[in-house]
C-alpha cells in the first residue's frame, strides 16, 4: 500500500476536477493500479502489466506446467517455428477467451511469437489454473485476467477487459467473448477481422448468428475439423472427464453403471472409457442414429427417467439444457454421482435442485453432498461445471496439440483471407487437416503407406463404359 500511495493521490487530484462519472471511471483504473503495485511489492513483476491474477509467486511453478504441455505439442512447436519467421499477425490484437490451463497458455505464446499483442481471458469461472495465469503474466508479458472460483460478475468483468483490448482477432472457447461484443460493443464489429471457436456449444451460437444475418465477422469453427473434434472431444474428453470424476470423488469405477447422456463424439469418448475402467454403461440419447449406435458398441440404451433409477455416477454430455432434472434426480439411488462434461453448467439441473435440499455439505474439493428433503443424497461433481477442467486439468497437451494447431492455423486463415471472406462461419480446408494428422503421425514415430501410381491410377480413373 505505501507504493500505492502517491499513485492514489495524483487520481484524488485529478478526480476533484472531474464529473461523478469519470471519477467513477478514474476509481476502476485506480483499483487494477493498486494490484500491479501489490504485485510489484512482491518484486516478482519484471513489467507493469494491468492484470487480475491470483498471486504473482506462483508464476515459476507455471512456467513449469507450460514447459511439460509444450514437450508434447511437437504440431503446435513446428507452426510457431514458422511464425516466428513469417510474423503472420505483427501489429495485430488479440483477445483469447478460453480456458486458462497450460495447453492454452502454449497457444497464447505462439500466437505472441507470430507477432500478436494477446490477452488472455478465462471461457469458464472455476477451470483457471492461477500458477499458469502467473507465468503468462511474469514470463510472457501476457495480460491476464482470470482468477480460479472467480465470481460470475468478474468473470463478465473480465470479457470486459478483453474486449477493451480492441482486438483485431479473437479466439473464444463458447462463443461468451463474440456475444458480448454483438450484444455490448457493436461499434468494434467493423474492425475485428474474424474469430476462431473452439467448442461445439460455442459454434451452435455462431450458426444461430449466421442464420439470422446477425453474425458481424467471419469465424472459423475449429471444433468442425476432423483432427479437433474425432480427437480432442473423443479421446480428450473421454480420458479427461474420468481423470475430473476420480479426483474429485476418488471412487472405483469398476462395477458401476455409469450413465452418459449425449452419445456425441465426447460422449463417445466417456461411453469408451467407463467401459474401460470396467463400468457397465447406460447412454441415453435423442437422435435415433447416436442411439443406435450406442447400441450396436455393446451399451444399454434408455430414456433417463429409467436410466436415474439404476446409475451409480451420471455425466452429461450433451450441449443441452436440463439434461438431467429435478424430477430424475429425485428418483436417483441414495449416494449416486451426478456431474456435467458439457460447456456449461446447465446439463444437470443443479440451480432448482437446492429447492429439494436440507443442506448443502463440501465433502472434498470438487465434491458436494446435496441432503435431499426425501431423505437421499446425491453427490455433485464440480457444481454440475465441466468436470475435467475444474475437477482437472482439461485434456492431455497431446491432443490440444491438434485442436490448437487448428486455432492458430484458423487465425492465419481469417488474416491471409482479410477483405476475402463474408460474415460466415468458416471451416478449415480439408488440406490442413491432413497436414496435422501427418506431423501429429511423424511426431509418434507412425509411418504410413502411400499410393502406388497404380493405385492411384486406379482409385481415379475408373469410368462407366
Ligand atoms: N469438457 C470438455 O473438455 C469438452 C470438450 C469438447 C466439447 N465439449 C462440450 O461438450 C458438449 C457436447 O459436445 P459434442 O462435441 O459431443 O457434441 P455433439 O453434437 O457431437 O453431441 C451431443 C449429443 O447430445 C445429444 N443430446 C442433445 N440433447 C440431449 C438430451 N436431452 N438427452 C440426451 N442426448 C442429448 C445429441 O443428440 C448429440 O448426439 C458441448 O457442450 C461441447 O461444447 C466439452
Amino acid at each position: 500500500m505505501t507504493l500505492a500511495t502517491p499513485l492514489l493521490r495524483n487520481f484524488y487530484k485529478e478526480a476533484k476536477l472531474l464529473e461523478i462519472k469519470d471519477f467513477l471511471a478514474i476509481m476502476k483504473r485506480v483499483q487494477s493500479t493498486i494490484k500491479m503495485v501489490n504485485i510489484k511489492e512482491n518484486r516478482m513483476l519484471a513489467t507493469e502489466i494491468k492484470c487480475d491474477i491470483k498471486d504473482i509467486n506462483l508464476a515459476e511453478q507455471g512456467k513449469n506446467q507450460i514447459d511439460w504441455a509444450f514437450k508434447d505439442m511437437p504440431v503446435l512447436k513446428t507452426i510457431r517455428e514458422r511464425f516466428i519467421k513469417e510474423q503472420p499477425f505483427k501489429g495485430l490484437k488479440l483477445s483469447a477467451c478460453v480456458h486458462v490451463t497450460k495447453e492454452t497458455a502454449a497457444l497464447c505464446t505462439v500466437m505472441q511469437a507470430g507477432g500478436a499483442d494477446a490477452v488472455l481471458v478465462a471461457s469458464n469461472p472455476l477451470s483457471t489454473q492461477d500458477d499458469v495465469a502467473a507465468a503468462l503474466v511474469k514470463y510472457y508479458n501476457i495480460p491476464v485476467f482470470a482468477v480460479s472460483g472467480e465470481t460470475v460478475e468478474q468473470y463478465r468483468s473480465h470479457i470486459e477487459e478483453a474486449i477493451n483490448h480492441n482486438p483485431d482477432i479473437i479466439i473464444d472457447d463458447g462463443c461468451d467473448m463474440v456475444s458480448t461484443i454483438h450484444a455490448q460493443r457493436p461499434d468494434l464489429i467493423g474492425k475485428i477481422i474474424g474469430s476462431t471457436e473452439e467448442t461445439t456449444t460455442g459454434i451452435i451460437r455462431l450458426q444461430a448468428m449466421e442464420a439470422d444475418g446477425s453474425l458481424g465477422f467471419p469465424a472459423v469453427g475449429v471444433n468442425t475439423s476432423l483432427t479437433k473434434h474425432l480427437y480432442d472431444n473423443r479421446y480428450g474428453t473421454g480420458q479427461s472427464a474420468f481423470d475430473g470424476v476420480l479426483r474429485a470423488a476418488n471412487i472405483l469405477i469398476a462395477g458401476k453403471t455409469v450413465v452418459v447422456s449425449g452419445y456425441g463424439w465426447c460422449g463417445k469418448g466417456v461411453a469408451l472409457r467407463a467401459k474401460a475402467l470396467g463400468a457397465n454403461v447406460i447412454v441415453c440419447e435423442v437422435d435415433p442414429l447416436k442411439a443406435l449406435e450406442a447400441a450396436m458398441e455393446g451399451y444399454r440404451v434408455m430414456p433417463i427417467a429409467k436410466a436415474a433409477l439404476e446409475g451409480d455416477v451420471f455425466l452429461t454430455v450433451t450441449g443441452d439444457k436440463h439434461v438431467i432434472d429435478v424430477q430424475h434426480i429425485l428418483t436417483m439411488k441414495d449416494g449416486a454421482f451426478v456431474g456435467n462434461v458439457g460447456h456449461f453448467d446447465w446439463e444437470v439441473n443443479v440451480g432448482d435442485l437446492k429447492a429439494h435440499t436440507k443442506e448443502i455439505k463440501q465433502i472434498r474439493p470438487a465434491l458436494e453432498e446435496y441432503v435431499l428433503d426425501n431423505g437421499k443424497s446425491v453427490y455433485v461433481i464440480a457444481e454440475g461445471r465441466l468436470v475435467n477442467l475444474v475437477a482437472a486439468e482439461g485434456h492431455p497437451a497431446s491432443v490440444m496439440d491438434m485442436s490448437f494447431a487448428n486455432q492458430a492455423l484458423g487465425i492465419e486463415f481469417l488474416v491471409k483471407n482479410h477483405g476475402k471472406l463474408e460474415n460466415k462461419l468458416y471451416t478449415l480446408p480439408y488440406e490442413v487437416d491432413v497436414k496435422i494428422a501427418e506431423l501429429k503421425l511423424q511426431s509418434m514415430g507412425i509411418e504410413i503407406d502411400s499410393l502406388t501410381a497404380e493405385q492411384e491410377e486406379y482409385l481415379n480413373s475408373w469410368k462407366l463404359d
